[in-house]
């Protein structure tokens, strides 16, 4: 499978034979060099480790449901939903691999080259099956001298110990394009994650269906069952471990750049989770006025402000989206703490208007017209009205982006969802998504006092819908400009 998807332009079941004999000349290829005796010598003596204890996933039941809840909107027709593969960093090393969130959403599994493939049966229902490496075959020598043998990447988890662990059935991917290229009947595939699999499908989808499919998944994704909740509260906790990490150790930032604050909290993500769940934003002084400051190699500077919009993946890949602005000092001065004072009353206003029933875009509303009337006040929008500015939007010169978005498996969750299921929907209990207003004066904004120039504020928080009104995942990270205070000052005390 890592050789597919590249090439000329030869038939689906062509290149996916083609992909074969590349992987089996490769290991001939390594073969070369190998005597005999050696290659006999590493076919023997290898213990049998196959696991007879292994348990289900605790998401396995879940998994079960969200793939009848699919089966049942595509009736008679084939559904293949790739986890996708390495990406190439340099010849023969790769970036970390992180699943398609679809693929782990329906399966639990996190494996690269897999495929989920929902097979329409007689009865009008479908039969999954998890298409996944099998165990590498020491007989032919394939684990030591084949790019993806165990030896190299590690054990992986054999065909029936993956069907335990994930409860459904799983075969080998290896002869899966050829097998989908010879099939008929209508297919769907989850585009973006697999060119070898698409290019084996590309005369039998097309990209209005497939669009379906994918949009349909990310709806699914919109309101969170328990196990998704609880994912979402540990990955949350650890987030909160990593921002009172760094708060121990902003001494030791200013004594070296904004990256002594990301590999900080980078170790809590590694230690506690998975990684974090999307670039770290670890952003000081004028820094915080960007929006993806991912570059963190400025200085942290007393007196200045830090922005750290941080999240913690956990192992079945749920993050956090969390950001405080922390005076690293200790103490907000006068003028910081009047812009950041603001900010929290627009996002404590936005927090009020999450509860069932309420329009996803009431929250950013509600904290928008918070933020236009303090701006009015401090005298940057001239003599208009609240309504005018609100009408005209003229506040966003300052306030730049969304109140929030979805939050699940993807920092965006749910990105693909439709208008008006998402911008245009109505919250229910089980959606998570976060309130995040910000404040943001540009060091070169010219339509500001020199004061306020270079200040940036977001306080950003991750919010589950429940029966009677929300629930606040990170509260146990203080907000209110004195809280954060005396927070500061007794983990650094
Ligand atoms: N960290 C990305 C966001 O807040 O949306
Ligand atoms: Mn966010
Ligand atoms: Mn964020």
């Amino acid at each position: 499978m890592r050789q597919s998807g590249e090439g000329d332009p030869t038939s689906g079941a062509e290149e996916a034979a083609r992909a074969g004999e590349a992987e089996r000349s490769e290991g001939r290829g390594r073969r070369r060099g190998v005597s005999e005796e050696l290659a006999a010598n590493m076919r023997q003596g290898w213990a049998d480790t196959e696991r007879h204890d292994i348990e289900p996933l605790p998401q396995a039941a879940h998994t079960a449901r969200r793939r009848a809840a699919l089966s049942a909107r595509f009736p008679g027709e084939r559904l293949v939903i790739p986890a996708g593969n390495l990406l190439v960093r340099a010849n023969d090393t790769h970036h970390p691999f992180r699943a398609c969130s679809d693929y782990v959403y329906l399966t639990g599994d996190q494996t690269e080259d897999a495929v989920l493939v929902l097979e329409p049966g007689e009865d009008g229902g479908h039969r999954s099956t998890a298409y996944l490496l099998p165990r590498s075959d020491r007989e032919d020598g394939e684990f030591w001298l084949s790019a993806c043998g165990e030896l190299w990447d590690g054990r992986r988890a054999g065909l029936t110990e993956n069907e335990r662990l994930l409860g459904l059935p799983c075969a080998d991917v290896r002869n899966l394009a050829a097998a989908l290229a010879e099939a008929t009947g209508p297919v769907r595939v989850l585009r973006g994650h697999d060119a070898g699999i698409e290019k084996a499908l590309r005369d039998k989808v097309t990209a209005a269906t497939d669009e379906e499919l994918r949009v349909f998944l990310s709806e699914m994704r919109r309101v969170k069952d328990a196990f998704e909740i609880g994912e979402l509260r540990k990955a949350v906790d650890s987030t909160v471990r990593g921002f009172e990490d760094v708060v121990k150790v902003l001494d030791k930032a200013g004594a070296t750049s904004e990256r002594y604050v990301e590999g900080t909290f980078f170790l809590r993500a590694r230690v506690e989770g998975n990684d974090v769940g999307y670039s770290t934003i670890a952003a000081a002084g004028p820094h915080a006025t960007t929006l993806h400051w991912i570059r963190n190699d400025g200085d942290v500077r007393p007196g200045d402000l830090l922005l750290l919009d941080a999240g913690v993946e956990t192992h079945s890949l749920y993050t956090a989206d969390v950001t405080r602005t922390l005076p690293v000092s200790g103490t907000f001065s006068p003028l910081q703490r009047t812009v950041y004072d603001a900010v929290h009353d627009a996002q404590q206003a936005g927090i009020a208007a999450v509860r069932p029933g309420a329009r996803f875009r009431d929250f950013h509303e509600a904290a928008q017209r918070v933020l236009a009337e303090r701006l009015l006040a401090w005298g940057l929008l001239g003599e208009r009205t609240l309504e005018q500015v609100l009408e005209l939007g003229l506040q966003r010169r300052w306030t730049l982006h969304g109140t929030g978005h979805m939050l699940g498996l993807d920092v965006h969750d749910c990105a693909a969802a439709r208008t008006e299921t998402y911008a245009d929907g109505v919250l229910e209990p089980g959606v998570v998504l976060t309130v995040e207003p910000g404040l943001y004066f540009q060091a070169d904004d010219l339509t500001v006092p020199e004061e306020y120039r270079g200040i940036g504020i977001r306080i950003e928080d991750d919010i589950l819908v429940t029966e009677d009104g929300n629930e606040n995942l990170s509260a146990a990270l203080p907000r209110r400009s004195d809280e954060v205070e005396s927070w500061m000052a007794a983990l650094r005390a």
